[in-house]
């Protein structure tokens, strides 16, 4: 199964792609969490990402597409995959289709996740995962069952992300608005969108997913 889980920032791509991930044993691929890892470990593309990424503003093309383009190829894509940030311009959308098609591999879905901007302040400004293992959590939405304790690997470290500030997250809806959001035609023309209300509460949210993709939704 190959899909691609499409909205705005703080819309809940990577907590519906982890538990995409756990169900179906595919792999998840977050660009921003690739990005992430190159600006922690110092390399040439973490120095050149940095400071785009905490502006709020989205990296090149060319240089996602690359990185893209080698880790579709890793052994854990065998199964699928879910794209969870990318494509997030027009000639990244095309150059996935060109990658694709070199690998025979086709796409099953594209599963908006509709969110208010509103609502994504609120979302973005109040999330910490932890230092550990990843796993997101909310102030208010999602805490831990225990207080400084995550539910996945009983880590007691958590991290907030540099680019979670709200001023910050302003510019990342620009981004979404102005260069993200014409992919939703993109891919309605292709008759791959299918549309999910992510503002629903998260189980209602994975609910919705697995609807779409038994042929329901
Ligand atoms: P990236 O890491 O992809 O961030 P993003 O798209 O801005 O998305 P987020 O990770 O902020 O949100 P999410 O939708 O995954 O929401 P989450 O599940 O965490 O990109 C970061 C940067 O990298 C970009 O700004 C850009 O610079 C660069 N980049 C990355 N890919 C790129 C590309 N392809 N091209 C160019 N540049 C690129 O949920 C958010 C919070 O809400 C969490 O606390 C969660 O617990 C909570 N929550 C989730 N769902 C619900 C729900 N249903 N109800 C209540 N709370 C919920």
């Amino acid at each position: 199964m190959n899909l691609i889980l499409l909205g705005p920032p703080g819309a809940g791509k990577g907590t519906q792609a982890k538990r995409l991930q756990e169900k179906h044993g595919i792999a998840q691929i977050s660009t921003g969490d690739m990005l992430r890892a190159e600006v922690a470990s110092g390399s040439p593309i973490g120095l050149e990402a940095k400071a785009i990424m905490e502006a709020g503003k989205l990296v090149p093309d060319a240089l996602i597409t690359s990185m893209l383009a080698n880790r579709l190829q890793g052994a854990d894509c065998a199964k699928g995959f879910i794209l969870d940030g990318f494509p997030r311009t027009v000639p990244q959308a095309e150059a996935l289709d060109a990658m694709l098609d070199g690998l025979g591999i086709g796409l099953d879905a594209v599963i908006e996740l509709k969110v208010d901007d509103a609502l994504l302040v609120e979302r973005i400004a109040g999330r910490f995962t932890c230092k550990s293992c990843g796993a997101s959590f909310h102030d208010s939405f999602s805490r831990p069952k225990k207080d400084g304790v995550c539910d996945s690997c009983g880590g007691t470290e958590f991290v907030r992300r540099s680019d979670d500030r709200r001023e910050t997250v302003a510019a990342r809806l620009e981004a979404y608005h102005s260069q993200t959001a014409p992919l939703l035609p993109y891919y309605a023309g292709r008759g791959r969108l299918r549309t999910v209300d992510g503002m629903a509460e998260m189980d209602m949210v994975s609910r919705d997913i697995a609807a779409v993709l038994n042929g329901a939704g």
